[in-house]
């Protein structure tokens, strides 16, 4: 790129004059790369994808074709703002049968999002000032940090451990902290943990928000994608609606990375801060693609469907580490398997250290073609997602045998 002025008037955030020029690269760069060097490596081998973080199928035909007779309605054509009453209705329906949250009313406790990561970054406008703290899960999804930085805002970390079930503690939040903070977000069923909350945990999240005064942002984007029981909303809680709000979307639960379209819902204040700030920002999803997305949250069986095959490919997939030496156990939902990474691989009789997880996961895509993503932001994990691309059980049978037959003559030590 030639010289410009241009490159001058960059904002601090992204990195002022400096912006673009660093050649630090993303996380996710660098397993794309190293995929493309594997497979000029190795033509026409197959890389096995345990990396993708989206369903590997379409939405159900029966959604595609609401939004195709949604699509064709002249009322639809405008600008849908902050949404018609369709798919409001259907949220708090949805979160009264399927997650066991009744009262939730429809006109003031539920706006739709395009989509959950358009609603985190939305939402530190509505809460966060220069010199305020947000707590936020590590490892975890960080675009509500990313934007309360932008606002001037401070992140403070709660590392997610194992010896806590992927909780994080937060009576260890410094009382000086505390007192500058705003906003607790939290993600359960936990991306990249896959762990899930508790009623008991979400208790002692109202309550310490009480005490603290804090807004609680609980990102429930794989909530219904649970292998037992029903899916654990943070509003039925009791006095969450009190301190919160749950962001919904039908990006995972019903396939629909691309469609672009969710819900918040809880307290009518924060729905409401929400709803204004949404409409400085955006005019709204296509009304056909809301009202698909009605028909999806009044037909959750769709993702009970999807659910179960997660859980069949989980079951597989664990049994394939646990005999290649992993550690690995069955979580209760999300479609991420998370297991800690091993410190040296012996193969042939050469021992391969490795000093994170990030060495792990170059090394099998480049060795094993088997591509996964790295954590090492509290501990050294690897994130495997079941999402793997296999058309029916006998497909995915040999995608799991193909994974056993490469780590097979591999000794990995912990
Ligand atoms: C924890 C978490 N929240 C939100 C999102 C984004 O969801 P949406 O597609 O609804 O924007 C993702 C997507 O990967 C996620 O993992």
């Amino acid at each position: 790129m030639t010289d410009s002025y241009l490159q001058n008037l960059f904002a601090v955030r992204i990195g002022g004059k400096e912006y673009g020029k660093t050649a630090a690269l993303y996380k996710f760069e660098k397993i794309k790369r190293a995929k493309r060097a594997a497979l000029a490596a190795h033509p026409g081998a197959e890389i096995i994808d345990l990396g993708v973080g989206e369903p590997d199928e379409m939405a159900f035909p029966q959604v595609v074709a609401k939004l195709a007779a949604e699509a064709a309605k002249p009322e639809n054509r405008g600008y849908a703002d902050n949404g018609d009453d369709v798919l409001k209705a259907a949220a708090a329906r949805y979160l009264e049968t399927v997650c066991g949250v009744p009262g939730i009313s429809p006109e003031t406790e539920v706006i739709h999002s395009i989509g959950s990561k358009a609603a985190l970054s939305i939402l530190p406008a509505a809460l966060i000032d220069p010199g305020d703290y947000v707590l936020m899960t590590t490892p975890g999804y960080p675009v509500f940090g990313t934007h309360a930085r932008y606002y001037g805002g401070l992140v403070h970390q709660l590392p997610l451990l194992e010896c806590n079930g992927f909780l994080p503690d937060l009576e260890a939040v410094p009382a000086e902290i505390l007192r500058r903070s705003k906003a607790l977000v939290l993600n359960y069923p936990n991306n990249p943990t896959g762990a899930c909350a508790t009623p008991d945990f979400f208790a002692r999240v109202v309550d310490f928000a009480l005490r603290n005064r804090l807004a609680v942002i609980h990102d429930a984007a794989y909530a219904a994608l649970v292998f037992e029981g029903r899916p654990l909303s943070f509003l039925a809680a009791p006095g969450a609606k009190e301190v919160g709000l749950e962001l919904h979307s039908t990006s995972k639960s019903f396939n629909m990375t691309g469609w672009r379209c969710g819900f918040v819902a809880g307290n009518e204040r924060l729905v409401r801060a929400y709803g204004d700030l949404k409409d400085n920002t955006d005019s709204g999803q296509f009304l056909a693609i809301q009202h698909a997305a009605a028909h999806c949250l009044e037909h959750p069986e769709m993702t009970v469907q999807s659910a179960a095959k997660y859980s069949r490919r989980m079951s597989g997939l664990v049994a394939v580490l646990q005999k290649a030496g992993f550690a690995a156990a069955k979580p209760k939902g999300s479609f991420f398997l998370y297991v800690q990474a091993p410190k040296a691989a012996v193969e042939r009789g050469a021992r391969r250290p490795f000093h994170n997880a990030e060495e792990v996961s170059q090394w099998l895509i480049a060795e094993k073609m088997i591509s996964t993503v790295p954590w090492d932001d509290a501990g050294a994990y690897l994130r495997l997602s079941v999402t793997f691309a296999a058309r029916g059980a006998a497909e995915e049978r040999r995608v799991l045998e193909e994974i056993a037959a490469r780590l097979g003559g591999v000794t990995f030590e912990f």
